[in-house]
């Protein structure tokens, strides 16, 4: 976008936020439920959270991802990284570029819990990233003094965290965590995770995020029908760490719920739904972290205190929820991201429940257009721009449906995505017309599942009781 068509994109959308707040009443009572922020700002204060990207700790991966026996490869803000575990179990992140002759680290092998370079074989100290072994070298030789770049890695609610900024500046406390993820799994809270990455930038995500009028529809035959749809009128308010709302009445498969949704910068959302009058819960988190220009990488974490049972059935019997929830999202994103890169306003006409949307994209414009032109060229050493550009190009054709399918393999706890997605027909349910409820695979295959599930205990205290009254 040329800095003429950005200053119409940012003068269109002052005037749609201006319209929509003359058509907002302000509510001075404001019933929140228990994860509510402490400090609330005033209802239009303007967003307060810091737009330097490079002062916050991102999600980089997952406790789960990231196994010991080889490395992972992942950008962050554009910055290749190679992420591994050292022989003690912790997790680092180097720079993804081997200082010999710039391989990627991350395409190199675990050695006793050192970082191994595929080509030549060269080691690096798991903590500084110094050259510790070169094989080629003669031994009167001194090793050579480069090291490879690190990052300040922690591990921290079974999330990799990755803090892009200086050494001096990393401090672990401002992870973005809640105390309450530690309660839930005290609280008998179950969760489920999964990782994705996608071909499109991560403000999609986030916006989407804070939009609540879309589920009926996007995620019709999912979680919600479209005749669940509702009017909507968030009330919400600043926060020092971005923005926070609340739904009285939330209608999914026909039930009232609570919803209150948040927005943590630069990058994640949380989302906390209870039905209403019952003890009922679950609290959503999403990681949308930003690594390259179009490109990102979703973590979708969910704690719930409801059937439980499931957490019992392999994953590999389960519908793979998560994905379709994504799926509905990503066909929507991916169009917007084509229409907006074609010059189109990120919003036309606005109603109430956008509000929050233009607030974020005036503050997304400020931290990453205005304050970070390395975003769009990585300080011009790396061509960041054709790597975006060749991966939205590959999704128009399709509105990047096979493109979207592809990614979803390329994360290990996604593996054969696309192969289940297409199984479970989850395009061809996007569009049945409104009235379409679940379609039968699906509660046949968990029958089959739970069937499958009973028998083998059946069999197993069978054998057991034959074993003690041979
Ligand atoms: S390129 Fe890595 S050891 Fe040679
Ligand atoms: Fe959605």
């Amino acid at each position: 976008m040329g800095i003429g068509m950005h200053r119409t994109f940012l003068a269109q959308q002052i005037a749609v936020s201006r319209r929509v707040k003359r058509s907002l009443k302000k509510s001075s009572s404001l019933m929140m439920p228990d994860e509510r922020p402490q400090e609330a700002l005033p209802w239009d204060g303007g967003v307060q959270a810091s737009t330097d990207l490079k002062d916050y700790w991102y999600v980089v991966s997952t406790t789960a991802e990231l196994s010991a026996d080889r490395p992972h490869s992942v950008r962050l803000l554009g910055e290749p990284l190679a992420l591994f575990r050292d022989a003690g179990g912790v997790a680092r992140a180097f720079s993804d570029r081997c200082p010999h002759k710039s391989v990627k680290l991350s395409d190199g092998r675990l050695k006793n819990g050192t970082l191994e370079c595929f080509y030549h074989g060269w080691r690096f100290d798991s903590e500084s990233g110094a050259i510790a072994h070169v094989p080629s070298l003669p031994q009167d030789c001194a090793l050579p003094k480069q090291c490879v770049k690190t990052f300040p890695c922690v591990e921290k609610d079974e999330l990799i965290w990755v803090y892009p900024g200086n050494l001096a500046d990393a401090d672990p406390a401002k992870i973005p965590t809640k105390p309450v993820k530690t309660d839930y799994r005290q609280r008998g809270y179950w969760r489920v995770e999964t990782m994705i990455d996608l071909p499109c930038d991560h403000s999609f995500f986030v916006e989407n995020l804070m939009d609540m009028a879309h589920t009926p529809w996007a995620h019709d035959g999912v979680f919600n029908m479209r005749s669940d749809a509702m009017p909507l009128v968030p009330k919400w308010y600043m926060t020092p760490t971005g923005m926070y709302g609340f739904l009285e009445e939330y209608r999914t498969h026909g039930q009232l719920k609570t919803l209150s949704f948040e927005w943590l910068a630069p990058c994640n959302n949380e989302i906390s739904v209870r039905k209403k009058g019952e003890s009922w819960h679950a609290h959503l988190f999403f990681y949308n972290t930003p690594t390259a220009p179009g490109q990102m990488r979703h973590t979708f974490v969910v704690y719930r205190n409801v059937d439980r049972f499931l957490q019992y059935i392999p994953k590999c019997l389960q519908p793979p929820f998560e994905l379709f929830i994504i799926h509905g999202d990503t066909v929507a994103m991916l169009s917007q991201a084509r229409n907006m890169r074609e010059g189109c306003p990120h919003i036309t006409v606005a109603t109430p429940s956008d509000e929050m949307a233009i607030k974020y994209r005036k503050w997304y414009s400020k931290a990453f257009v205005e304050k970070a032109p390395w975003w769009r060229g990585w300080d011009g050493k790396l061509d960041i721009e054709d790597l975006a550009t060749s991966a939205m190009e590959t999704c128009l054709p399709q509105f990047g449906r096979g493109v979207y399918e592809r990614a979803a393999a390329s994360t290990n706890s996604s593996t054969n995505a696309e192969h289940i997605v297409t199984m479970w027909k989850v395009q061809r349910r996007h569009r049945k017309p409104l009235g379409f409820e679940q379609p039968s695979s699906l509660p046949l295959a968990m029958v089959l599942g739970l069937a499958g599930l009973g028998l083998g205990i059946g069999l197993s205290a069978g054998f057991l009781a034959a074993k003690r009254h041979p």
